[in-house]
């Protein structure tokens, strides 16, 4: 059994900065409206975005038309003062096409959200002259070619979401110059090259999100800089080499996932300290030895361990220091597929009473099971098998799959 689902948890996050981005809705009074492009500019620039929309099953943009105010127009908001569209929220529509380059006309927008639909080609490079732009998700298209260099000009840019389309080539490093930069999440696509370091630049970033690419390379130590880094999902990818020491020193930090690289070494004893806030560790599928930190007891929040998939040694659980009240929070802990030896302690029922799932098969644990994993009551998955367990299968483990335990491999 392995846990390695990508845990796409950070969407709770936004519901907080997203409070923020209300604001980005609203008119800005101080922005006086420019000379060169006005309100038929707006206008025009909607109608050649609606012109390459090439399937609109749902007709969203048939209220796109002359009987009605251009402010009217359906994902359509205006600033109340200027009159220019300062949104454009189609988002869902199955509307199939490609992303004019006439959007860059829309010189007022701050929110541009055409998430889930069916846009193909480029983004194009036009999207730079947005300079007012602070909210874009194009997530869950079918975008093509590279990430626009020119995106480094939307200089007001707060939350980028990228993910889930087919584009390809580097992470432009010029992205490094969107210092409000808040959200970054290019995941599943197709992107190549390394990390920028320039990344580290941007003081803001509270969630990077790069997994599921073709990166390679080491992760630049620059990103250790993020000290607000909440989130940060790096896998799967090709990294390799050693993680960052610096970026397990965050105080923010709640989920860290770096799932199916090549980090290799060992982790820091002090990481339960360093990391006091983290909920999620997943660091599946690499190449990290040693044992696990006897600190990570002290990192109160954990949620969940997940180290499978690596070379780590030690004995489980009592090696981890995992035996303690303080681990009130831990639900989840999977150590399969490494070197785990020794016998399983009795003590593994102090583990906490929350922990749902106990994974540590394809190990060399030895001796007993013990009785006393009856004591975690939460348990729902338990996967011992793949180890060098001899004796009798305890008889209240079979009383437990009466209650709450619905997947059990043992041998
Ligand atoms: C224009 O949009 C309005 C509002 O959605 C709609 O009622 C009307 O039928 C549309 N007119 C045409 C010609 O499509
Ligand atoms: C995407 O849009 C479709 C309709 O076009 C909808 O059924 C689906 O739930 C949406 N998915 C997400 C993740 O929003
Ligand atoms: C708007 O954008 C297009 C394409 O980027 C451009 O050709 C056009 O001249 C721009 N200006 C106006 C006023 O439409
Ligand atoms: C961006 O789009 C994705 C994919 O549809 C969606 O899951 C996410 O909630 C959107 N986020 C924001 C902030 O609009
Ligand atoms: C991209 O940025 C460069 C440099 O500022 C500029 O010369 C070029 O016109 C921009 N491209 C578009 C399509 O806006
Ligand atoms: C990435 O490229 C490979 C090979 O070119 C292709 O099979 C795969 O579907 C692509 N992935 C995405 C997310 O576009
Ligand atoms: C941004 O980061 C790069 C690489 O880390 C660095 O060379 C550059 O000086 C930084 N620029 C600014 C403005 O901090
Ligand atoms: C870690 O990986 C890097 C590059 O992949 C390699 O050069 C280095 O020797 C490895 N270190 C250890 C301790 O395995
Ligand atoms: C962690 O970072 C703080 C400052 O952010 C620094 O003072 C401290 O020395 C660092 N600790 C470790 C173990 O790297
Ligand atoms: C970390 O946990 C250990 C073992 O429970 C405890 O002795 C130590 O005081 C804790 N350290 C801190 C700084 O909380
Ligand atoms: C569980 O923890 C308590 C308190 O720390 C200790 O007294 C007890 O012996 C432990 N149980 C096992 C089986 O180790």
């Amino acid at each position: 059994m392995k846990l390695h689902s990508p845990f796409a948890f950070w969407s709770r996050f936004l519901h907080i900065i997203l409070l923020y981005s209300v604001s980005i809705l609203q008119p800005n009074s101080t922005i006086a409206s420019t000379a060169l492009l006005g309100k038929g500019t707006d206008r025009f620039a909607l109608l050649k975005f609606k012109e390459s929309v090439s399937n609109d099953p749902h007709g969203v943009l048939s209220s796109w038309n002359d009987s009605i105010r251009f402010c009217s127009w359906q994902g359509i908001r205006c600033g109340s003062r200027h009159q220019r569209v300062t949104a454009l929220k189609l988002e869902g529509y199955d509307l199939r096409g490609t992303i004019s380059p006439y959007i860059g006309n829309l010189s007022f927008l701050r929110f541009l959200d055409l998430r889930n639909n069916s846009f193909f080609s480029k983004i194009p490079q036009e999207v730079g002259r947005l300079f007012r732009l602070q909210h874009f998700n194009l997530s869950s298209n079918m975008l093509e070619g590279n990430i626009p260099v020119n995106l480094s000009y939307c200089s007001q840019l707060r939350i980028l979401l990228l993910g889930r389309n087919r584009l390809t080539g580097r992470i432009p490093m010029e992205l490094g110059s969107l210092i409000k930069l808040e959200v970054v999440s290019l995941s599943t696509n197709n992107l190549t090259g390394g990390i920028p370091p320039s990344l580290g630049n941007i003081s803001s970033l509270n969630i990077v999100d790069v997994q599921y690419n073709n990166l390679v390379g080491n992760v630049p130590h620059e990103l250790g800089r993020l000290k607000r880094l909440v989130v940060l999902y790096l896998g799967p990818n090709f990294l390799f080499g050693t993680f960052p020491p610096s970026l397990y020193n965050m105080s923010f930090m709640i989920e860290l996932f770096i799932t199916y690289n090549q980090f290799n070494g060992t982790l820091p004893s002090n990481i339960g300290l360093t990391l006091p806030n983290i909920q999620y560790l997943g660091f599946s599928g690499n190449e990290f030895s040693g044992t696990l930190p006897k600190s990570l007891s002290n990192a109160s929040q954990l949620q969940m361990l997940d180290v499978s998939d690596n070379y780590f040694v030690g004995q489980v659980p009592s090696s981890l220091g995992l035996n303690l009240p303080d681990l009130s929070k831990f639900e989840i802990m999977s150590l399969t597929d490494n070197n785990f030896g020794g016998v399983l302690p009795n003590s593994v029922a102090n583990l906490s009473t929350q922990l749902t799932a106990f994974i540590i098969g394809g190990n060399k644990i030895f001796g007993n099971i013990p009785p006393t994993l009856e004591n975690l009551v939460s348990l729902t998955m338990l996967g011992l098998d793949g180890n060098l367990f001899t004796g009798v299968i305890p008889a209240s483990l079979g009383k437990k799959s009466d209650q709450n335990l619905q997947t059990a491999s043992i041998r």
